[in-house]
């Protein structure tokens, strides 16, 4: 039986006990919802892959309360104060060294480890009362969209934990931005809301991991997460690059030879008008960029629950965040991007 638990004290203490006992807990955090576990505990850990159906060579993230939570776990360096100052708690992910404490299910083998300190209160509150780093991937079957409420890790997972605690909706909506600090250079392993640009203002010699910036698929990327199918929908997804009224005209084209699958489209507010006759649902607002990505994994879920058989995204230029939403929405399609 798997309950859903409202967020109180009590049931937040509750679920540190469950973790303690080397069991797994979901739990909200600003970018999507945990599956938790207690990562300084192997038995534990493994099983959050057998509930995911993860491949076991994909390292996770250990979840912290504070920075003093860093010291046992990884060698961190001063000079990279400002960095955590700026971004932390926060959807900001660090890669460091290890240290020998961290299982190496957690890391996949690896010699440097994930760490993260969410923003989310019940999040750091749940490390807390726990009292250990809490091991988290994404709370969803892999290769399914991550999950931004309660409700999607039930659908996903009930049966695999007993508690999920039932916060607020993602606000972020898409993971944390992965930054490689273990190496010669400052990389962004996976881009997230803290873009590139917002990293250059504290450490300007910073640049994306190749496995991000280049389309087709890399077969050794630094973070293992990069090569596995990810954040796909039942329904078939295209993405259609272009600008005003050449790109609606392709929406609508793109539609209209599609209507055998039951076409959907995820309008933008600034062209809601445009497709008054066609299925659509409501993504955001280019001029609120972070409303795009809090809404894009509830839509794909959605748009299956509704039984959408093809839906047609519009692509962005990457730029800021708009590099981590093409990042997420070109996966989901399989690389289908129509120019
Ligand atoms: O926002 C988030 O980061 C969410 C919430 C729950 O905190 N978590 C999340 O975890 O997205 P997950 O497991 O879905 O993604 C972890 C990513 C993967 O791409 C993995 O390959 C990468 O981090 N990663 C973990 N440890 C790594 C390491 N030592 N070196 C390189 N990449 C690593
Ligand atoms: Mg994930």
């Amino acid at each position: 039986m798997t309950e859903l638990l409202k967020i109180t004290d009590d049931n937040i203490k509750l679920c540190a006990e469950e973790i303690k006992r080397g069991g797994l807990v979901a739990f909200p955090t600003e970018t999507v919802y945990g599956l938790g576990a207690d990562g300084l505990n192997a038995e534990a850990v493994k099983k959050i892959y057998e509930a995911k159906g993860r491949q076991s060579d994909n390292p996770l993230i250990l979840h912290i309360a504070s920075r003093e939570m860093i010291e046992p776990l990884a060698y961190y360096e001063s000079k990279y104060d400002d960095l955590l100052d700026a971004f932390w708690p926060g959807p900001m992910t660090i890669i460091l060294k290890k240290k020998e404490i961290v299982p190496s299910v957690i890391t996949a083998g690896l010699d440097s480890v994930a760490i993260r300190m969410p923003s989310s209160d019940v999040a750091r509150k749940l490390i807390e009362y726990a009292g250990t780093p809490i091991a988290a991937p994404s709370a969803n079957i892999s290769g399914y969209p991550s999950p931004t409420c309660a409700e999607h890790v039930y659908k996903d997972l009930h049966g695999k934990l007993n508690y999920i605690l039932d916060g607020e909706m993602s606000e972020v909506g898409i993971e944390s931005t992965v930054i490689d600090l273990s190496r010669d250079k400052v990389r962004i392993l996976r881009p997230g809301k803290i873009s590139l640009e917002d990293l250059q203002k504290i450490l300007p010699e910073s640049e994306y991991d190749e496995a991000i910036t280049d389309d087709k698929e890399v077969k050794k990327p630094i973070s293992p997460g990069q090569k596995y199918t990810h954040y796909k929908p039942n329904a078939k997804v295209v993405i259609i690059m272009g600008e005003g009224e050449e790109l609606i005209n392709k929406m609508k084209a793109e539609y209209e030879v599609n209507l055998d699958k039951k076409p959907v489209i995820f309008t933008l507010k600034e062209y809601e008008d445009e497709f008054k006759n066609f299925n659509t649902m409501h993504l955001g607002s280019i001029k609120e960029p972070i409303s795009i990505s809090h809404n894009i994994f509830n839509l794909l879920r959605t748009a299956d629950d509704k039984g959408f058989g093809y839906i047609i995204l519009q692509g962005y230029e990457r730029k800021g965040i708009f590099m981590a939403i093409m990042n997420r929405i070109i996966k989901s399609s399989g690389h289908n991007i129509k120019y």
